[in-house]
């Protein structure tokens, strides 16, 4: 197996906010188990812990196994997407847990090695998938994506002032050459883009960041994937949602807000018509969790983290 190294980030925070009952039993979906940190200091924090490990990506599903070895059949694992997360819970007999935990995006494995594409830094394949046997690449979308929808992704998920302008330029560039590596696209961002904003993310980790949501519907995922954990927690069950970048926090805010809400009518009406019932509560912090100066120093990826947590009612 080649090396898996991925520094679990916030991982004081996740253990002190996603609390089990120390003496009692309790089982866990990660459904980003990726090499399995953070599944390992949860497993070895609560001793009768159990944890359904899930993931899209069969090279962290290696890394996880050695990883959690430690902890037997207190650990089972899964390859797929965390939106299934009631249909792998049902498969292992499961109806409720007690926890989950989802820190999405990328692990350091998938962005460092040029040949997952992930990185605008090294040049690879315009790949991307984190589930290899998917059909969808970045470079499929990126040669044969009609402008339009160029443009929207560019717009949706790199919410780049000039997408309609960069969608342009890819359908002119691929009718000479086709895309072929993450070069090309970085080619493509130079020429059409310019200079990025000093303070401001570089312009190509956005249009990377914008085809990588893309690839893998990571959006969408994570919609899906909230509206099932919540289904599936126990009364009391917590949720610990880690995301990376700004659209990310902002559908879990806005889902936290909703479920942790009675009616969710649109102001302005005389009397409520939604009959909507609040399921999550959120109690224990009600700003998005981050890194400290000193995970910082130590894990400068840690940065864009934010933790957010939420209870069944
Ligand atoms: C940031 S890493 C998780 C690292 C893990 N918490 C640890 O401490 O080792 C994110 C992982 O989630 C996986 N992933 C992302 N989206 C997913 C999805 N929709 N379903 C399943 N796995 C997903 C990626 O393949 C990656 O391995």
């Amino acid at each position: 197996m080649s090396e898996f190294r991925h520094i679990p980030v916030l991982p004081e925070e996740v253990l002190e906010l996603l609390a089990f009952a120390p003496d009692r039993p309790a089982r866990m979906i990660d459904g980003t188990v990726g090499g399995g940190g953070h599944s390992a200091l949860l497993l070895k924090k609560y001793p009768r812990l159990e944890v359904l490990g899930i993931d899209r990506d069969p090279a962290a599903l290696e890394a996880a196994e050695a990883n959690l070895a430690f902890a037997g059949d207190r650990v089972r694992l899964r390859r797929g997407e965390y939106a299934d997360m009631g249909t792998f819970a049902g498969e292992n007999g499961w109806d409720h847990v007690e926890g989950i935990l989802l820190d999405i995006g990328v692990s350091s494995p998938q962005i460092d090695r040029a040949e997952r594409g992930f990185s605008w830094r090294q040049e690879g394949p315009l790949d991307m998938r984190m589930d290899q046997s998917s059909s969808v690449t970045a470079g499929r979308i990126l040669n044969f994506a009609p402008e339009e929808e160029l443009a929207r992704i560019f717009r949706e998920y790199g919410e780049l002032r000039s997408a309609g302008k960069l969608a342009r330029a890819a359908v002119e560039r691929r009718q000479k050459h086709f895309f072929g590596t993450t070069a090309d696209l970085v080619a493509l961002c130079d020429e059409t883009l310019g200079r990025s904003a000093p303070g401001k993310l570089p312009l190509p980790t956005l249009v990377f960041q914008a085809l990588r949501i893309a690839v893998n519907g990571e959006l969408d995922q994570l919609r899906k994937g909230l509206a099932e954990g919540v289904k599936l927690l126990a009364p009391g069950g917590r949720i610990a949602v880690i995301s990376f970048h700004s659209l990310e926090d902002r559908i879990v805010k806005e889902f936290f807000r909703t479920e942790s809400s009675g009616c969710v009518c649109p102001p302005g009406l005389p009397v409520c018509r939604c009959g909507h019932n609040p399921s999550l509560s959120l109690p224990l912090r009600s700003r998005a969790v981050t890194a400290s100066a000193e995970e910082l120093e130590r894990n400068p990826r840690s940065a864009c983290a934010k933790l957010r947590i939420a209870v069944k009612l």
